[in-house]
């Protein structure tokens, strides 16, 4: 049986549903030895603020029951250099590759970053992080308020027709109000989710594992909170979701698409597996074949309730 495996999110056209999670694949040049990168539905690169970043202290990661903690802290080359440097190699892979971007001290920088990425044919479309854990300012994550979240989207989608991706916080109360926001402010998809904030402590130093204190939790701990939130914007909000959130082989990638999720970004799992990615697209496919579904739309919030 032939089956439809491609997707659409805004003007994006996937050959498949799968793809890797800003941050966790670095700007895919690491990633090329172990897997032929052609096959990813698409790259999320690591998260670009406008000048270059030196991140946080360390100790930055540590493993927890079934997870990890991280407050990498954007470390990132900036864009000059990322345009320089790392964005030759991503463009020639010829598969669509999404920026992630993210402002340091005010939500005006998000404009020249994406005035400036919007010029560049090899940038597919552009993913605006307003919500890593590991960088909030005073007044918290603007993925944490709806109206500061409507805010910056309208004004970047007024200069931008390229495909707007907006990562959301599961920090949050109600994880639909913010993605309704997003929505209405012109965001042709939601990623989510993002980390969710944790601690963990050293008992005989008495000191947080993570030298910042609070860091973002990843992996399979964190998965059925993010299969219900994708649920949850799929039957409020209609806007197409990337769903993450310890994504770790086939089945979990398929819960996330059975909940609502239009395609699905995996994290945590390359550091486990740095083919994880390209072995789910063959899992993927072969549970298709095997329930005799014709197009992998019909798979996307399937769920029977
Ligand atoms: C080490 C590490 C670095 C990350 N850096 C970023 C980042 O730069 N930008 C971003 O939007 N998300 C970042 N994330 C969050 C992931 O993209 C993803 O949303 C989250 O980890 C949940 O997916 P997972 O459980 O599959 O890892 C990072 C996660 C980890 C573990």
């Amino acid at each position: 049986m032939k089956t439809n495996f491609s997707i659409e999110i805004g003007k994006l056209k996937l050959n498949n549903p799968v793809m890797v999670a800003s941050g966790t694949f670095g700007y895919a040049e690491e990633f090329q030895d172990f897997m032929d990168l052609k096959k990813l539905g698409a790259i999320v690169t690591k998260t670009i603020t406008l000048k270059p970043r030196k991140g946080n202290p360390s100790p930055r990661t540590c493993e927890t029951a079934a997870g990890m903690l991280n407050s990498i802290g954007l470390e990132n080359p900036g864009l000059d250099i990322f345009i320089k440097d790392k964005l030759p190699f991503l463009k020639k892979l010829g598969i669509p590759i999404i920026i992630s971007v993210a402002s340091e001290e005010e939500p005006g920088e998000f404009l020249e970053l994406v005035s400036r990425l919007n010029k560049l044919e090899e940038v597919a479309a552009i993913e605006l992080n307003i919500s890593c854990p590991n960088v909030q300012g005073k007044e918290g994550l603007i993925s944490q308020d709806p109206e500061a979240t409507y805010k910056i989207v309208q004004e970047v989608r007024k200069i931008t027709d390229k495909t707007l991706i907006t990562k959301l916080s599961p920090n949050v109360t109600s994880i639909a109000d913010i993605a309704r926001s997003a929505k209405d402010a012109g965001s042709d998809a939601v990623s989510l989710i993002n980390t969710l904030t944790g601690m963990s402590i050293d008992i005989e130093q008495r000191k947080p594992k993570i030298a910042a204190g609070i860091a973002g939790l990843s992996g399979p701990a964190i998965r059925p909170i993010a299969v219900r939130m994708v649920w949850e914007v799929f039957n409020k909000v209609k806007i197409p979701i990337i769903g993450m959130g310890g994504i770790m082989d086939v089945q979990s990638a398929l819960e996330f698409i059975i909940a609502g999720a239009s395609a699905v970004s995996i994290g945590t799992a390359n550091f486990i597996n740095p083919k994880i990615s390209v072995e789910i697209i063959g899992g993927l496919k072969e549970y298709l074949t095997r329930n005799k579904i014709a197009d992998i739309k019909e798979l996307i919030g399937s769920l029977k309730i």
